[in-house]
């Protein structure tokens, strides 16, 4: 051990004395440590690590989950210590110059499918403090997936060029004129947190849209990130601070319940923020200074046929949890009137319930996640078309139609089976109030 040597120590002070001075100082060190790794834990939770790190079913952080992109799939990588096929040989350095940057300790670079664009804002304390927790997770053996990229994009040199367009390099700049409360919401939803990977435009080549923050995106595979700015219709203008912390927290309040991708976020990240954090980011969403609301969506006067269609298929089906009046049930079934998920421009999101059905973050404050039942079984894309038109169209709602082709382009992807099985029948209809 370098650092304080016991000779020192015996100028002055009794033996004994020496010993308690130095193992005081070797539990403050401890201390000091463990401390550290807690914080890197929370920190890691924040930054939704463990999710995309772990394949279904698969070692914690040990890698080989599929993140579907516009492009095609990309694997995670293995980030346990194992010092072969994981980061087990990496100093501090490269794991800042990783989540900084971009740049692996080999000085390839890395896919932004790595939320790397945002990970930049992260302070290097609070990067350490992620390398040491992770350097106390099992090491893990196992190597890393091949991507199932085109030809043209397998070269990772090319990424170069797209950090040259997209990415802006640099930890988060404290806005001296706002309140700390504001800029830890800031420094969370803008860097670790990542919340614009999913809820901010990308443009065309896969980065994000600065210009247009938060004013919804596409969360993979079809799923719509609705927008998170002011907007009454799709946003949350009509929501409270506490609200969205109330969210966050567990995955529903009386506004909306979550769905798909932002499930997994509660689940895996949100939930376990604490409250002082969530409120930061609350306040933040609340409070940016473009978070004006959006102008009115281009719409399309819906036929009264259409109208009728869907409203006998919403009456059918839906009415029974969501109410004729689309207000749902209190604390079990969401709203439809005002809804975010069923507005949002791109329909991605109400589609992929319609279709496949869906459950609600269950999160440890509220361990029972109510199911929604799919109807893919039963209703063809027409009809789901219709259902979905009525809904973007009834009590006050307002979002551009859908077409059975945009219905179809989520069918192919989740192929549902054919009719729920004996099994499923806990989230059929007649029996709502399914279970995790
Ligand atoms: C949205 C999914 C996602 C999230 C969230 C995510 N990662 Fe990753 N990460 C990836 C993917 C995908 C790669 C591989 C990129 C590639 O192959 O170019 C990767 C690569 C890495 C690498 C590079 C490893 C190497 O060998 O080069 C490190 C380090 C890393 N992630 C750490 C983290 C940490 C720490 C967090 C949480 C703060 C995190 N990641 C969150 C998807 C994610
Ligand atoms: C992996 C992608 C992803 C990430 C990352 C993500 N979200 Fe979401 N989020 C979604 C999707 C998809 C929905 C729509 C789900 C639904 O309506 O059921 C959503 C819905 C929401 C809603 C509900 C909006 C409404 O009006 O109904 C809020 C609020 C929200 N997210 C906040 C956040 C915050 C804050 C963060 C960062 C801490 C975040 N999200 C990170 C994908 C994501
Ligand atoms: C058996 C009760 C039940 C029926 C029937 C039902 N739903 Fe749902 N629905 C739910 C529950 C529970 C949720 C919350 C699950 C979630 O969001 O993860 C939900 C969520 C939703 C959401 C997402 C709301 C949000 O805030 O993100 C939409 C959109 C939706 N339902 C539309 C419909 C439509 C359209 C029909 C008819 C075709 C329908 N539902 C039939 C129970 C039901």
């Amino acid at each position: 051990m370098n650092g304080i040597h016991p000779r020192r120590f015996e100028f002055s002070l009794s033996g004994p004395i020496a010993l308690t001075l130095l193992f005081c100082v070797a539990a403050v060190a401890q201390g000091a440590a463990s401390s550290e790794v807690a914080r890197g834990e929370y920190l890691v939770r924040a930054g939704d690590c463990a999710f995309c790190h772990t394949d279904n079913n698969g070692k914690a952080f040990a890698g080989g989950r599929a993140i579907p992109t516009p492009f095609g799939v990309i694997y995670s990588i293995n980030i346990t210590p194992d010092r072969e096929t994981g980061i087990g040989e990496w100093t501090e350095q490269d794991f800042y110059k990783a989540m900084h940057t971009g740049i692996s300790s080999d000085g390839s670079h890395l896919y932004p499918a790595f939320p790397y664009p945002w990970f930049t804002k992260v302070t290097r304390v609070d990067v350490d403090a992620i390398k040491a927790y992770l350097d106390t997770v099992t090491p893990v053996v196992q190597k890393d997936k091949t991507n199932q990229l085109p030809w043209y994009l397998s070269w990772r040199g090319e990424l170069f060029g797209w950090n040259a367009l997209f990415f802006d390099e640099g930890e988060y700049k404290v806005d001296t004129a706002r309140s700390a409360e504001w800029n830890r919401g800031a420094y969370l939803v803008e860097g670790l947190a990542h919340c614009g990977a999913c809820h901010t435009p990308d443009n065309s080549l896969g980065g994000a849209k600065h210009s247009e923050p938060y004013e919804g995106g596409d969360a993979g595979l079809h799923w719509a990130a609705p927008g998170l700015g002011g907007n009454l219709r799709d946003g949350v203008g009509g929501w409270s601070p506490e609200e969205i912390a109330e969210y966050l927290k567990t995955g529903a309040n009386a506004k909306s319940a979550s769905a798909g991708p932002m499930s997994d976020v509660v689940t895996n990240s949100t939930q376990y923020l604490s409250d002082a954090d969530l409120k930061a980011i609350a306040l933040y969403l609340k409070d940016r200074p473009n978070a004006a609301a959006k102008s009115a969506p281009e719409t399309h006067a819906l036929g009264t046929d259409a109208l009728a269609r869907g409203q006998a298929l919403y009456i059918d089906n839906c009415t029974g949890c969501h109410m004729p009046d689309g207000r749902g049930v209190v604390d079990v079934f969401p709203p439809l009137a005002g809804s975010a998920a069923i507005q949002a421009d791109n329909p991605g999101t109400v589609i992929h319930v319609v279709l496949e059905g869906a459950r609600m973050a269950a999160p440890s404050s509220k361990p029972t996640g109510l199911a929604m039942p799919g109807f893919g079984w039963k209703l063809d894309d027409r009809e789901i078309a219709d259902v979905v038109n009525y809904s973007r169209h009834a009590w006050g709602n307002l979002a551009p139609s859908v077409d059975a082709d945009a219905v179809a382009a989520v069918r192919k992807i989740i192929q549902p089976t054919d009719r729920p099985s004996r099994d499923a029948t806990t989230t059929h209809p007649d029996a709502p109030l399914a279970h995790r």
